[in-house]
């Protein structure tokens, strides 16, 4: 069988049959890249949604219970404020910023303090093995029993993990390290990066878990690979400054402030 293939331009995610110099979409040079069709069909049994499990069924409005989920409040006064005052159950949180800045240190944390209020933690890394990130937590003298950590890239067993331990709070470090097994492109790639986040957002919201995925950021300031990452999710996050100060800037980007530019 013949495998289809198609371009995604890397910056906005707009798909063409043939490839252009010059984005449609969003006017980048350069920015097409051919990825394959998605080809070949889920070979490792079904991918278990667990949003198929419970039926949804329309309800009238007026019995839909509204009381404000409190937030799950961190010690550092700071991010809770860049959150709005707390972490939201549900909600998928994109933290972007240059290498080194200190993401995976900030999440390990804020996963740590978490877990020491006892909420469930699973802090996911794809870029290090779980004794490095041991390690890590060794020098920020982090320990808790309620502290999970796996070294996982697949998204099929990210989502078993999820389904066994069953956190509040779940870290994917990074997103593109993460990937689905049918789809044939790359990690990183629009396609696995877009559909890698859908698939954490459907999590989020089904399993009522405060999820936080890291974006590398690419030489322009963009989070790497597409600028629709930034639209799937509820808030996003940048880390910012120098490599070698002692502060570091976390900055809140709405959604709906990215949609209105
Ligand atoms: N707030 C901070 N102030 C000073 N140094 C920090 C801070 N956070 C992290 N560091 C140090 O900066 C280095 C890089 O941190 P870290 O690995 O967390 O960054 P990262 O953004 O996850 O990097 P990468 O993009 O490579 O994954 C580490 O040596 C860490 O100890
Ligand atoms: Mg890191
Ligand atoms: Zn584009």
């Amino acid at each position: 069988m013949k495998k289809k293939t198609k371009f995604v331009c890397q910056e906005c995610g707009y798909e063409s049959a043939k490839w252009m110099g010059k984005c449609p979409g969003c006017q980048t040079w350069n920015s097409m890249v051919e990825e394959m069709e998605r080809a070949k069909p889920a070979t490792r049994g079904v991918f278990v949604h667990s949003s198929s499990n419970t039926i949804s069924k329309p309800v009238p409005i007026t019995t839909i219970a509204t009381s404000q989920e409190p937030r799950i409040v961190t010690d550092l006064s700071e991010f809770n404020r860049v959150l709005g005052s707390g972490i939201v159950k549900g909600s998928l949180v994109l933290i972007g910023g240059d290498p080194g800045i200190g993401k995976s240190t900030l999440l390990l944390q804020v996963s740590s303090q978490l877990a020491l209020r006892q909420y469930k933690v699973l802090y996911i890394s794809g870029e290090e093995s779980v004794k490095q990130t041991k390690l890590r937590a060794d020098r920020l003298h982090i320990s808790s029993h309620e502290l999970y950590v796996l070294a996982e890239t697949d998204l099929e067993y990210i989502h078993q993990a999820i389904e066994e331990v069953q956190p509040d709070f779940v870290v994917i470090d990074s997103i593109q390290t993460i990937y689905r097994a049918e789809i044939a492109s790359a990690p990183g790639s629009v396609s696995q990066v877009r559909e890698c986040t859908g698939e954490l957002m459907r999590i989020a919201k089904t399993k009522g878990i405060a999820i936080f995925i890291v974006g590398h950021v690419t030489k322009e300031g963009a989070i790497a690979g597409p600028r629709i990452l930034e639209h799937m999710v509820d808030t996003v996050l940048y880390f910012e400054g120098e490599r070698h100060h002692t502060y570091r800037i976390l900055r809140a980007v709405s959604n709906q402030m990215l949609l209105n530019n």
